[in-house]
């Protein structure tokens, strides 16, 4: 018997975003999904179809398929999934959502299963065609990606291994605290692609094409990621006229973005505001410098 067939096999229900990258992510990294379900009986047909092995089930019946059994249906659909699915008292049952706790799981708790989660820390789209994502594109959506797995110990012990096939790092995460954990990387995910298309437009008025600037910005955001990833604190490896304590810079930027737009402006001294404070705390300018350009600006 190789590690291939003792690793405990899975079934995943909703063919979405999530779930299909990780069925074909899992599959790549040797874990047997050996059932698929979704609301919609063709999306699990064709995600079965395109893993090859798997066999698309009924949601109720995706259940009993497996002993570990992941979730990824939208939020809100997790409860009516959890009342759904059959389960046995060997069964774990896990959703993939950061916001909702296990506690949306309590149906299939009540019929004897163990329930978890595991939340895996990355941005997920869907593919545009199923042609365009190959299993190495799903495996890189999870490689590097840290997986919040919130459940007991036992729970714990047969998340962490998927999380580690998929060369993400697990960490325990108690429920209580998953609202601002999620805020936290909901801000960042939403809010930076949103910044990159205020950066994408002014290359594009600036005369780059969308090509030049979307690969632009896409490069652009990589190297923050990179200084961020190497930096003691995300707080160490900003950049721009505030962490260099630039007054003068700060100025020149606001009156650009003053003639952007009213939100524009807004937007700039939120953030100009949110980074004085954290240069100050990662010691990138003096506590004076930081009073004094607070001062000057009038943020
Ligand atoms: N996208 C991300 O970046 C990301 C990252 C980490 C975690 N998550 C979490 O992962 C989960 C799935 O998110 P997603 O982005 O994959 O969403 P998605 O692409 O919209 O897919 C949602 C899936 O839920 C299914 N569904 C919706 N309502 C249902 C119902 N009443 N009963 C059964 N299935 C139902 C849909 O089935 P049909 O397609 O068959 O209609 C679809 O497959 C969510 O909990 C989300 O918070 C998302």
């Amino acid at each position: 018997v190789d590690s291939v067939v003792r690793k405990d096999p899975v079934a995943i229900i909703g063919a979405g975003a999530v779930g299909t990258a990780l069925a074909h992510a899992l599959q790549a990294a040797g874990v047997r999904v050996i059932a698929v379900a979704s609301r919609s009986r063709d999306k699990a047909e064709s995600l079965a179809h395109t893993l090859g092995r798997a066999k698309h089930l009924t949601i109720a019946d995706a259940g009993a398929a497996a002993p570990i059994v992941l979730v990824a249906v939208s939020d809100s659909a997790i409860e009516e999934v959890a009342g759904t699915v059959r389960v046995s008292t060997e069964t774990l049952i896990a959703h993939t959502s950061g916001s909702r706790t296990v506690d949306s799981l309590d149906a299939a708790r009540a019929r004897g299963a163990a329930v978890g989660s595991l939340h895996p820390l990355a941005a997920i789209v869907r593919a545009r065609g199923a042609l365009d994502a190959t299993p190495e594109a799903y495996a890189s959506v999870f490689r590097g990606a840290a997986f919040a797995i919130e459940g007991e110990a036992s729970v714990y012990e047969r998340l962490a291994p998927l999380a580690l096939e998929l060369g993400g790092h697990p960490f325990g995460i108690a429920g209580v605290s998953k609202p601002l954990y999620h805020l936290g990387a909901s801000m960042l995910a939403a809010f930076s692609a949103g910044l990159a298309q205020a950066a994408w437009n002014q290359m594009r008025a600036a005369g780059a094409s969308d090509d030049v600037a979307s690969s632009g910005v896409a490069h652009l955001l990589r190297t923050v990621a990179n200084n961020v990833g190497n930096a003691m604190t995300p707080a160490h490896a900003l950049t721009g006229p505030v962490a260099r304590g630039d007054t003068a810079g700060v100025r020149r930027q606001a009156d650009a973005a003053r003639t952007l737009s009213v939100e524009a402006e807004r937007l700039y001294w939120a953030h100009v505001a949110h980074n004085i404070g954290l240069a100050r705390a990662a010691g990138r300018i003096s506590g004076e410098t930081a009073d004094a350009m607070m001062r000057e600006l009038g943020t």
